[in-house]
């Protein structure tokens, strides 16, 4: 029966598809042909059926449900080669196809009544590989409230038969558990800027006006001595090897060395990840896939907001459209990774623990062909997606031998072989998933996506033999002008180097902000990205990025970016904030900074020191204040002491500062710090209030100074030398914005949900760097504020002129949790709208008004806060509430300054996190209030 219907299929397609015959057949059927035997080695060849592509409706039943294109075919049979079954649950978390949720989250209850099946963008029935057993299975204790939408995606059926794996609890950034109305601290701030679009202004060589070198050393010395050494982290590194100093734990290739070392690393535009003999082409190489935007899948419409948006869009994992392996590879091969750095690494396939031979990959963010340096092995190089056609294309260089690779999808890939002994490899085609090169070969094979015909082909040519090992960055601030620039400039090898440029894509926000220099070596060559937009070629072997307006006068106090100054209140607003001041002066600030939380306990030390300063500095009444400030130093020196409810201890295996809370426990505890998640969140409230602390009393920063720059150094190190801290753990200077998401292995790869807690933490480090008299730290902090202001306005703050995500999608506003491989409209720890728009929104602080512009603020506030909108802000509950309002303040001073003010005002619409008195006097500084 299912032979019968299998034979079917494969006579039916024979007919109009040219290629059929080519397909290597299963010993088990009849009535398909191989043109070549499959080789002997490679003995886990796929067996390949071709699926119908008219998807008709199946009755749902008992038992295992899946769609007709799968029927009777299981498991051995794979879904026309790049077809992808896109599967939602508007009432539940996802499913990935085959049987494991695609969010981190668990799902609820699986059903067919809540099922929603496309197929090649038409509606199928029934749920593909799931059995009803594992449905029950599920446990649905674990994500109760967390109504994120969802999907499923890949072409690689299997069968379904365990239970869904779940995700770690709170394996990322920010709240993973309901915390009910939030906590949020905080500072100051003006209305908002226009944003700082690159002006490339000019002369390309250095500038001739002083500057301050922003990557000098925070700090050289030791740990503090009370941050104990442990050396049994729970998470062992057992993949990562010739590496003693620190990790990066933050980066875009940890999935290499996380977990099963399968899930994808993405480079951008190019996305890969070790095939480890579980794909529809059984191979062990290296996959690489590029998604188009017509394969992305998005979620149901959210009629709760203007333009009906999509909740997400995900594109598809699993496509590897291009394997580069070896004959060798096979189920003993291992996967390592060497030398993990901020902007590169090596991925290193051997074919045995101690085999000799290997290729390694380096892996480079942007990297314009994925290179393979094959060291004494036989290349194989496969396919998921069917060879349909090999052509040797010549040599564009001597030494050098190109293929061009049509694939059944229609999509051209070129190939590049450089062979150390200069001879043809004559690469063979033989079967419609392998192409075979020599034996014992030596040198590299180069792969890259070609869109665009002989043009764009001719623009790989010009680079092909030579690619980025690395790359280090640089910067510089010129304090006379309040511009910036930074460089990233790669390491490369290959063959010609010197007469041969590199080939690498820059992101939407590199493109604008490119000075003359690098923005005259274009090419008219893109590829679209996952989540940042298209991605644009660029030949040459650096970039000089410029920002043109730093936010130098930015301060402590609300800061007007119309008039770059800070504000001061008037009496009578003073004098309205000084009746209000007092009873928050009184809170209990030893309590509510003493919390098994490093988050909460920072955000309320955080809100505190902005209290203290708005009524030391801003209402200049410091006794009023002082009873306060000397609590909140004996509070502080709970951290400093390490005498905290989980303390801080310095990891000797992947090198940093963590909490020692996931030491004895559950991964997701402390939000994940132990495993490197949300240090730039948690730290920066702490290192904030620091600097508000050591400019009211200089006399407070000796005995703090160290521990503070010890926070700084683990989530944000300067320098890529420090034997005890990794380079930039949070920050990703190539995607300008960090990565919250520590050593926790994803489907899709780092996010970050938080941007304006990610603005804190460079805001922090610009206050602190001034405070103590570290200019460099001032001036990279201002850096990464001007860098984050565009990345926010590209890909995090969506107004309507939004080019870099899908249409569907912008009328969102904010991306909600942005990763590398999907972008989800929602929040680690609830779905209301005011939880996903307002985490990028907490903390309201000076820079606010600079990385908010007004224009997006006003946009969002229209579509979904005004009175007459879905959530109507006066109508939101609890703290929420307050954030809302003072994030109004950005356009409307006026209004926010009255919600404050309000005689009626319930102290409850102020969250843990901040103070009614500092909302006043951000109101008031961005021109609310009496005048
Ligand atoms: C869903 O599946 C159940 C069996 O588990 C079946 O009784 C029911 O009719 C199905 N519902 C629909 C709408 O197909
Ligand atoms: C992939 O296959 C390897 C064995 O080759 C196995 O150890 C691993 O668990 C598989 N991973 C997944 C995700 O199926
Ligand atoms: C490795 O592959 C061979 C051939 O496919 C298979 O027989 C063997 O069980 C596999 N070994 C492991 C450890 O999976
Ligand atoms: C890979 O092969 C190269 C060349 O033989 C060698 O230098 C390198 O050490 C190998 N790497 C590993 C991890 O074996
Ligand atoms: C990918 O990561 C997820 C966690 O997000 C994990 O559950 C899954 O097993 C991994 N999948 C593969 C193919 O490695
Ligand atoms: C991105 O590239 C695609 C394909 O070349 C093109 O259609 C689209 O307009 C580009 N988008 C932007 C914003 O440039």
């Amino acid at each position: 029966m299912i032979r019968a219907w299998l034979t079917g299929t494969v006579l039916m397609v024979s007919q109009t598809l040219h290629w059929a015959q080519a397909l290597p057949c299963p010993p088990s059927i009849h009535g398909c042909s191989l043109d070549q035997e499959p080789v002997q080695v490679l003995s886990e060849l796929p067996f390949i059926e071709v699926a119908p592509t008219t998807v008709q409706p199946y009755p749902v039943a008992t038992g295992i449900y899946h769609t007709e294109l799968e029927r009777g075919g299981r498991p051995s049979i794979q879904p026309f080669p790049t077809e992808i079954s896109y599967i939602t649950f508007p009432n539940t978390p996802g499913l990935l196809h085959p049987s494991v949720p695609h969010l981190d989250v668990v799902p609820l209850v699986v059903s067919n009544l809540s099922t929603f099946c496309l197929y090649k963008g038409r509606p199928c029935g029934g749920i593909p590989h799931v059995a009803e057993r594992s449905i029950t299975d599920w446990d649905d204790t674990a994500s109760s409230s967390v109504p994120l939408p969802s999907i499923a995606t890949t072409s690689v059926p299997s069968p379904a038969t365990s239970s869904s794996t779940a995700a770690p609890s709170g394996s990322s950034s920010f709240t993973s558990s309901t915390s009910t109305s939030a906590s949020l601290p905080t500072s100051s701030s003006t209305p908002s800027s226009s944003s700082t679009s690159a002006s490339s202004s000019g002369t390309c060589p250095q500038p001739t006006m002083a500057t301050q070198d922003i990557f000098k050393p925070i700090a050289t010395g030791a740990i503090p001595s009370n941050i104990r050494a442990r050396d049994d982290h729970p998470l062992r590194n057992d993949h990562v090897v010739d590496t003693k100093g620190p990790i990066s734990t933050n980066k875009f290739y940890a999935n290499f060395f996380l977990g099963g070392q399968t899930n994808f690393t993405f480079t951008h535009p190019y996305s890969v990840a070790w095939a480890r003999g579980n794909t529809s082409a059984k191979s062990h190489g290296l996959g690489i896939s590029h998604v188009e935007a017509d394969q992305l899948a998005m979620g149901e419409p959210n009629s709760k907001i203007p333009g009906n948006p999509a909740r997400f869009y995900i594109n598809p994992v699993g496509i590897h459209s291009i394997i580069l392996s070896a004959v060798e590879l096979g189920n003993s091969s291992i996967l390592s990774v060497s030398k993990p750095l901020a902007f590169s690494t090596n991925v290193i396939l051997q074919p045995q623990a101690d085999s000799p031979s290997n290729i390694t990959f380096p892996l480079v963010q942007g990297m314009g062909l994925v290179t393979g340096v094959y060291n004494n092995l036989q290349p194989a190089i496969q396919t998921t997606v069917f060879f349909r056609e090999l052509v040797s294309a010549g040599s564009p260089k001597q030494g050098i031998f190109k293929y061009r690779v049509t694939l059944e999808d229609g999509k051209v890939w070129l190939v590049y072989v450089s062979p150390s002994d200069g001879a043809d490899p004559k690469l063979q085609r033989v079967s419609n998933t392998l192409i075979q090169g020599p034996k014992n070969f030596k040198g590299t094979i180069q792969v890259g996506k070609n869109p665009g015909g002989d043009a764009s082909e001719k623009v790989y040519d010009a680079s092909a033999g030579v690619y980025a090992t690395g790359a280090t960055i640089s910067g510089s601030v010129a304090v006379i002008n309040s511009s910036g620039s930074y460089k990233l400039a790669w390491d490369k090898a290959g063959r010609n180097t010197d007469s041969t440029q590199l080939l690498m894509f820059a992101l939407p926000h590199h493109v604008e902000s490119f000075d003359e220099c690098t923005q005259r070596n274009k090419k008219d060559l893109q590829l679209r990205t996952t989540t940042k937009g298209n991605a644009t070629a660029y030949s040459g072997d650096s970039w000089t990025m410029v920002e043109a307006d730093l936010p130098m006068s930015v301060g402590f106090a609300p800061w007007n970016p119309v008039t770059s100054t800070m504000a001061s209140l008037s009496a009578a607003a003073k004098n309205m904030i000084k009746g209000v001041a007092p009873s928050e002066l009184s809170q209990d600030i030893n309590s509510q900074s003493d919390l098994d939380s490093t988050y909460f306990s920072g955000k309320a030390i955080g809100k505190f020191a902005t209290l203290i300063y708005t009524v030391h500095e801003l209402l200049q009444d410091p006794p009023l204040a002082a009873t306060a400030f000397e609590t909140l130093k004996t509070a502080f020196a709970r951290f400093t002491k390490n005498e905290q409810r989980s303390p801080l201890v310095y990891d000797t295996v992947w090198k940093g500062v963590v909490s020692s809370a996931s030491y004895t426990g559950d991964p997701g505890l402390d939000f994940g710090n132990t495993y490197y998640n949300d240090h730039h969140f948690h730290y920066g409230y702490f290192i904030y209030a620091a600097a508000i602390m050591g400019q009211l009393d200089k006399s407070w920063l000796d005995a703090n100074k160290d521990w503070v720059n010890t926070l700084v150094r683990d989530a944000a190190n300067s320098v890529p030398n420090d034997e005890l801290f990794p380079f930039s753990r949070g920050f990703d200077w190539f995607h300008g914005h960090s990565w919250a998401k520590g050593l926790f292995e994803s489907f899709d790869g780092k996010d970050q949900e938080s941007t304006s807690e990610d603005t804190l933490f460079a805001y922090a480090i610009k206050m602190w760097g001034k405070t103590i008299g570290d200019a460099s730290m001032q001036a990279r902090g201002d850096l990464m504020l001007a860098i984050l202001a565009r990345t926010l306005r590209n890909y995090f703050l969506m107004d309507s002129k939004n080019v870099n995500h899908p249409k569907d999608f912008i009328a969102n506003k904010v991306t909600g949790i942005l990763f590398e491989n999907k972008v989800d409209h929602a929040t680690y720890f609830g779905a209301n709208l005011e939880y996903i728009q307002g985490i990028h929104m907490l903390p309201l602080i000076p820079s606010s008004s600079y990385t908010r512009r007004k224009e997006f603020v006003k946009e969002e506030w229209d579509a979904m806060f005004a009175s007459g909108a879905s959530t109507p802000a006066e109508r939101v509950e609890g703290g929420w509430r307050g954030v809302l309002f003072a994030n109004l303040a950005l356009i409307d001073p006026s209004a926010s300054w009255d919600f404050f003010a309000q005689e009626n005002f319930d102290l409850a619409w102020v969250d843990g996190g901040a103070t009614r008195t500092w909302y006043l006097a951000f109101a008031a500084g961005l021109g609310g209030g009496p005048k």
